[in-house]
């Protein structure tokens, strides 16, 4: 049986928010899951140190694709040193089901993307 969290999972893959690409983004980071070789692109528009727009391009599996639309929604208006210090358990939380560990990489795929560009900007790299 599929409950409430799972069933809006599987809209946000379906119905993917925030697909696509900025036009002449600020950040643009492209990123793979090693595992598996799916991919993301993520690109943002910044102003004033804030997230004023973002969107996705995701490759992926459910998990990956709805991790990403999901993070879009609420990533809006979040400061870059915010997003650079989100983890693993705020992206855990915002998707409400219980994920295996080997599939912890299509959870976090999206948000570990948007932090190295967010450092690549800086001049700088984010090791894993
Ligand atoms: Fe590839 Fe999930 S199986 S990102």
């Amino acid at each position: 049986m599929i409950d409430m969290y799972q069933e809006e999972l599987l809209d946000h893959y379906k119905n993917p928010r925030n697909f696509g690409a900025l036009s002449n983004p600020d950040i643009e980071f492209n990123d793979t899951n090693p595992l598996c070789g799916d991919e993301v692109k993520v690109t943002v528009r910044i102003s004033s140190d804030k997230i004023q727009d973002i969107k996705f391009d995701s490759r992926g599996c459910a998990i990956s694709v709805a991790a990403a639309s999901k993070l879009s929604e609420v990533l809006k208006n979040k400061s870059l040193s915010e997003v650079k210090k989100m983890d693993n358990k705020e992206v855990l939380e915002l998707l409400g089901v219980s994920i295996s560990p080997i599939r912890l990489k299509c959870a976090l795929l999206s948000l570990r993307a948007l932090q190295k560009g967010i450092y690549k900007m800086n001049g700088k790299i984010l090791e894993e």
